[in-house]
């Protein structure tokens, strides 16, 4: 029995992860494994109960699990919080507990929905990609940070700053991931003009020499934006610093159609794995079925790949949405503008991404 903490957080997180946990649970006990489900709160739903974004018996539970899955965190009722105290605080501190250093977010395209993306579908088609962020340290967490009033002004402060201990093992692990993939990296920096990215340039060269049949290169961050619209299918797998990451995570799902399709692992030294959509809490999508589960459900496969080394399941589950999607269904933020489409509910997409893993068992594919 392995156990998963399930933090679904606020927004459209608890609407999501109920389904990625049903589809999760579903392929994973047609493959013989057994899931033991932890429910906990997280982000602005902790704070209401217990006035904390995250309890330390949490932190606890956590690091005795095998893997979390995360919904999302934040929404209007508690955006004047102080950064200090606000929901996002919590996410940021379990992947800093749990030592999470690597935050992987595959974008790829799922042929049925080249059209959805608000760039051409020739641009689009074939696109695969994945960005390998760094998690825990750079602006988000860097010393000294804060406010203060200096002569009369209110002033604002962040560091970002890197040891090459953390840019080595992040490096490693993009490196690893090309070498199992198209074997290109990207770089994503800007050493023109922060020393800490000229540190990102001279660490990652140096671990170049333990990947010989990878194919390096660095890339000015803003002129990497400017490329994955004008043609995206060049990248195999970037790695970048938090903040560079966050946004052109952003940048790359929007790309591949929908910000409701894309997943993602983080990963570190403990061994346990966090696994979260890429979308936010969507407070406007709240409480009408309205959100796409399918982000979240592929965060349930990359679970099962990653953090209990069941590539069977997982494919199953990539399979199953493929096959729903190329079907004709949609949820609303996968519709274009003046298509005509009968639209499905979150709970309605995970039932057919359920129906479909169980076809693949009936014909015995997998
Ligand atoms: C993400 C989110 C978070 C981040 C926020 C909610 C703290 O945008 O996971 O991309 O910036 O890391
Ligand atoms: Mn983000």
């Amino acid at each position: 029995m392995e156990r998963i903490v399930v933090l679904p957080g606020d927004g459209i997180g608890p609407e999501v992860t109920v389904e990625a946990q049903r589809v999760l649970a579903a392929a994973a006990s047609r493959h013989g494994l057994e899931l033991e489900f932890e429910d906990e709160l997280i982000g602005g739903a902790s704070i209401d109960a217990h006035g904390t974004p995250l309890r330390d018996e949490v932190v606890d539970l956590c690091r005795k699990s095998r893997a979390v899955l995360l919904g999302a965190v934040g929404g209007p009722k508690w955006d004047d919080m102080p950064v200090d105290t606000r929901p996002e605080r919590g996410l940021l501190r379990i992947r800093k507990e749990l030592g999470l250093f690597a935050n992987l977010r595959p974008a790829a395209v799922f042929s049925a929905l080249t059209g959805a993306s608000s760039l051409r579908p020739e641009i689009v088609d074939g696109i695969d990609l994945l960005v390998v962020r760094e998690l825990t340290g750079g602006l988000y967490f860097g010393e000294p940070r804060g406010r203060a009033l200096v002569e009369g002004q209110r002033e604002a402060r962040n560091t970002m700053v890197y040891d090459e201990h953390e840019i080595e093992r992040v490096a490693r692990v993009a490196f690893e991931s090309a070498g199992r993939r198209r074997r290109h990296l990207t770089h994503v920096h800007k050493a023109n003009v922060l020393e800490v990215s000229q540190l990102w340039v001279e660490v990652v060269e140096e671990v170049a020499r333990d990947f010989p049949d990878v194919e390096l290169a660095h890339q000015l961050v803003d002129s990497c934006a400017m490329l994955l619209v004008r043609e995206p299918k060049r990248f195999d797998v970037l790695v970048t610093s938090n903040l560079f990451g966050d946004i052109l995570s952003d940048e790359a799902a929007m790309i591949t159609g929908s910000l409701g399709m894309l997943p993602s692992a983080s990963l570190g030294e403990g061994g346990i794995g966090l696994y979260e959509p890429v979308h936010g809490s969507a407070p406007d999508l709240v409480g009408r079925d309205a959100a796409n589960p399918l982000a979240a459900i592929g965060s349930a496969a990359m679970l099962l790949e990653h953090s209990l080394d069941a590539p069977e399941p997982a494919r199953a589950i990539r399979d199953a949405v493929a096959a729903v999607l190329a079907a004709g269904h949609r949820t609303a933020d996968l519709v274009l503008e003046g298509e005509t489409r009968d639209v499905v509910g979150c709970t309605a997409m995970a039932d057919l991404v359920l129906d479909n893993l169980g076809l693949d068992e009936r014909d015995g594919r997998s």
